[in-house]
């Protein structure tokens, strides 16, 4: 299966077997990220964006086929991400994944990026449903049943930012680079986590939603309060910042799985997926909730946390693997919730 995923600031393309014992193998992976293009910007602009996709797509689906050794006559099918993201560049990939299925007469199949995201860990570590998901990326906070391919129960989500967006924005008002997380991050590691108290919102609810534009806003009082600010007290906004998200985390998974439990039984694995999961803070976080609950935790590799093809291409061999495939005019969509999708099995 051929992938394609241009929905946001990373042009994609790789090649993904699936065995019929549903073991994936990632025979290439290549990823081109925008940063610089976007740096500027302070964040991502979407016609930016939609121009150089369309400028290097082709040529990072040839590098795709050369390294995996595939001809197109090879493929069983072409999935490219349909949505949901910033529409110019959901149009690139879909077009070009219709014109390279209509021409070499191969199935396409139109994948759904958060889904990809949520079948992500069968590729790497081949968990059986049911699932809980902890999606947290630049545009979405989620925690997710995934039960089946198509089979997606939305547990929690944001009511305003997402958690990579809080590090995005704490970041450029601080200061600091595009993306945020990362830089965040490292400003954090030198940082005094208790030095500011910041809200932990949303905390103890049974509702296992987020609610994270307050604390990026008690950030930004603070730093005004003691503005202007040397290092240190960038390094500790930057920790007492980073401490109380991973707080929220910990407790809003706790009420997620809480209601995972309630309505489908145990979960085989709690997995994270989206570019949030590469804290390394988190990363702990999740860990120890898991072993207090004892069950698998499942964090994809960060190369295929973030944005990337491979996922895409799994995706679509999932679905292709359950006879799902799409008509060549299927449409781009800007927005498309997983809930949306409709089950491969229908449930009775
Ligand atoms: O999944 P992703 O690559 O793209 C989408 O948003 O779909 O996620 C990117 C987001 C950005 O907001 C970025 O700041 C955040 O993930 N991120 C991090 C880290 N690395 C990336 N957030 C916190 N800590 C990190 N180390
Ligand atoms: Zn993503």
């Amino acid at each position: 299966m051929l992938g394609i995923e241009t929905t946001c600031d990373e042009t994609a393309a790789a090649i993904v077997e699936r065995d019929t014992d549903r073991r994936g193998r990632i025979l290439s992976n290549i990823v081109l990220s925008q940063t610089d293009e976007h740096a500027a910007f302070g964040g991502v602009v979407p016609e930016i964006a939609a121009r150089a996709h369309v400028e290097v797509l082709d040529l990072l689906i040839a590098q795709a086929m050369a390294e995996a050794q595939c001809s197109f006559d090879a493929l069983d099918g072409i999935a490219a991400a349909a949505g949901p993201g910033l529409i110019g560049g959901v149009i690139v990939g879909l077009t070009t994944a219709k014109a390279l299925a209509l021409v070499h007469r191969t199935p396409l199949i139109a994948v759904n990026h958060l889904e990809a995201h949520a079948l992500t860990a069968r590729l790497t570590d081949g968990v059986d449903f049911p699932y809980c998901l902890f999606l947290a990326s630049g545009g979405h906070t989620q925690i997710v049943a995934v039960r089946g391919v198509g089979d997606y129960a939305l547990l929690g989500n944001t009511m305003d930012d997402a958690v990579g967006e809080a590090f995005d924005k704490t970041a450029k008002l601080l200061g600091l680079g595009y993306p945020g997380g990362p830089e965040v991050e490292r400003r954090a590691a030198l940082g005094n986590p208790q030095r500011f108290a910041l809200p932990r919102p949303m905390q103890h609810r049974r509702e296992p939603d987020f609610s994270l534009s307050g604390l990026k806003t008690a950030v930004r009082l603070e730093a005004e309060r003691i503005a202007p600010l040397s290092d240190q007290d960038v390094a500790d906004l930057c920790a007492s910042f980073q401490q109380a998200i991973v707080d929220t985390v910990y407790d809003r998974l706790r009420a997620g799985l809480r209601r995972f439990r309630e309505r489908y039984g145990a979960p085989n694995a709690l997995v994270a997926a989206g570019g949030v999961a590469a804290n390394q803070s988190i990363r702990q976080t999740l860990q120890r909730l898991t072993d207090e609950q004892d069950i698998a935790l499942i964090v994809p590799p960060p190369a295929l946390c973030t944005d990337n093809g491979a996922m895409i291409a799994w995706a679509g061999a999932e679905r292709l693997a359950c006879g799902l495939t799409d008509p060549l005019d299927v449409a781009p969509r800007a927005r498309w919730p997983l809930e949306a999708i409709v089950p491969a099995i229908p449930r009775g």
